[in-house]
């Protein structure tokens, strides 16, 4: 088996930590056991670009188990964990190309590896996959059944290149899967972000102001948990109905120019670039912090921040470079690139069990389906979401009402009034 990871020899303590997160993912032991048995993904081969996790490594683990033919590789050059990495190889047989800190080329010559294994499904977390199937693997597009996405920024791209009538394959957007947004982005991005920031800084949160930029389920997520640390939580906007609900909500809202100037930490999850840019660092306090927990590294202008400092201090603390902008320090954590990922674990594995099994099931679905697929960005089922929810509750021991006959009688007629 070809693979690249960083160390062979960390593969015992990656075995450790994928059974740990294993222990926490009741529903995708369930789709295990199902896939297992029915092998629905019988010799089909896959490639999934993914942030190369424990919980991911589950994930991978899953979709062999279901027959499918699978290569990973990482979705982000700071977030493979190696020991994880050298597991998947050594204890479970899946070819994985991820190691941390890798350079810009290493990162494609993986992704064009996991392409050349010619896969008919694919799995992204950014679409880093399909945009390559969008250009220099045209010609194998084609062949590809269909893909899944699971993450808001990827599909941002698919339903962009479908209104230009680009899409080569049908996709689906994991994403947007209320099992998968609703918890992961907005509990697991909450907590692994928080965890990432202090991993990085031990900075003390209780009575910081702290600034989200953005106020989707991420940017929820962490404003509500950064609240709960004792920090006060400034929201920037750029969308009217989220900017009110952040006020509602309670969250001081105003312009990043205003914020820029209070701040103590800054945190980006809008999926856009030049969030934080050279007229806020300008009004920056001294010793303020930047970071992201937005899928790409473009949210923090960090060139230009490069640019207006007279003096750069590389890793003044692990994920921690100092920039000197005349007197004053502003420190970049992580590289603006996903604090959670690249200085804490990424979100706990109870969060990814609900979307890794709805991306299992999706996986399912897409195989079974294909041939009615058209080139479009679908939903996930609701039986699919129902399935994972009900699964998930049944794991908490928790149980819910049920409607009576004439509750669902009544849901379903027009004609009965006062
Ligand atoms: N994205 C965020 N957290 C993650 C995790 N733990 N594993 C894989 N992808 C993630």
């Amino acid at each position: 088996m070809k693979y690249d990871v960083k160390n062979f020899k960390l593969a015992e303590g990656g075995k450790k930590r994928i059974e740990w997160a294993y222990h926490d993912m009741p529903v995708l032991q369930q789709v295990y056991e199902k896939f297992a048995k029915n092998k629905p993904l019988k010799g089909k081969r896959m490639s999934a670009c993914l942030h190369v996790t424990a919980e991911t490594a589950n994930l991978a683990r899953v979709l062999k188990a279901g027959g499918a033919d699978i290569v990973l590789v990482a979705s982000n050059p700071l977030s493979t964990q190696d020991d994880v990495a050298a597991a998947l190889v050594k204890y479970y047989g899946v070819p994985t190309y991820a190691v941390c800190g890798e350079n810009k080329d290493s990162y494609y010559k993986h992704l064009h590896i996991a392409l050349k294994h010619k896969p008919v499904v694919t799995m992204d977390d950014g679409a880093d996959l399909i945009s390559l199937l969008h250009t220099k693997y045209i010609s194998w597009a084609k062949s590809v059944l269909a893909s899944m996405e699971e993450t808001t920024t990827g599909v941002i791209r698919l339903k962009s290149l479908e209104r230009e009538n680009r899409l080569l394959l049908p996709v689906v957007a994991v994403n947007d899967a209320k099992t998968k947004n609703m918890f992961d982005n907005r509990y697991g991005t909450g907590q692994s972000t928080i965890d990432g920031i202090i991993r990085a800084t031990d900075i003390l949160l209780a009575g910081k102001t702290v600034v989200v930029a953005g106020y989707g389920w991420c940017g929820r997520g962490f404003a509500m948990r950064a609240r709960g640390m004792g920090a006060k939580v400034v929201v920037t906007e750029i969308d009217k109905i989220k900017a009110l609900e952040a006020a509602m909500d309670g969250f001081n809202v105003m312009p990043m120019i205003d914020a820029a100037r209070i701040g103590d930490l800054f945190c980006t999850l809008t999926g856009n670039m030049s969030i934080l840019r050279k007229e806020h660092f300008r009004v920056m306090k001294n010793g303020a912090f930047v970071c992201n927990s937005g899928h790409f590294d473009v949210e923090i202008d960090i060139p230009a921040l490069k640019k207006m400092s007279n003096k750069v201090i590389k890793n003044v603390r692990n994920f921690v470079d100092e920039y000197r902008v005349g007197k004053k320090s502003i420190y970049v954590l992580g590289e603006g690139r996903l604090i959670n990922l690249a200085a804490a674990e990424g979100h706990p594995a109870s969060v990814m069990d609900m979307s890794f099994a709805t991306q299992a099931l999706a996986t399912e679905f897409a195989v079974k389906n294909y041939k009615k697929l058209e080139n479009k960005v679908y939903n996930v089922p609701d039986k699919i979401e129902n399935d994972v929810a009900r699964l998930k509750l049944q794991s908490m021991g928790i149980t819910i009402d049920t409607l009576t006959k004439e509750q669902k009688k009544y849901l379903e007629s027009w004609n009965i009034g006062t």
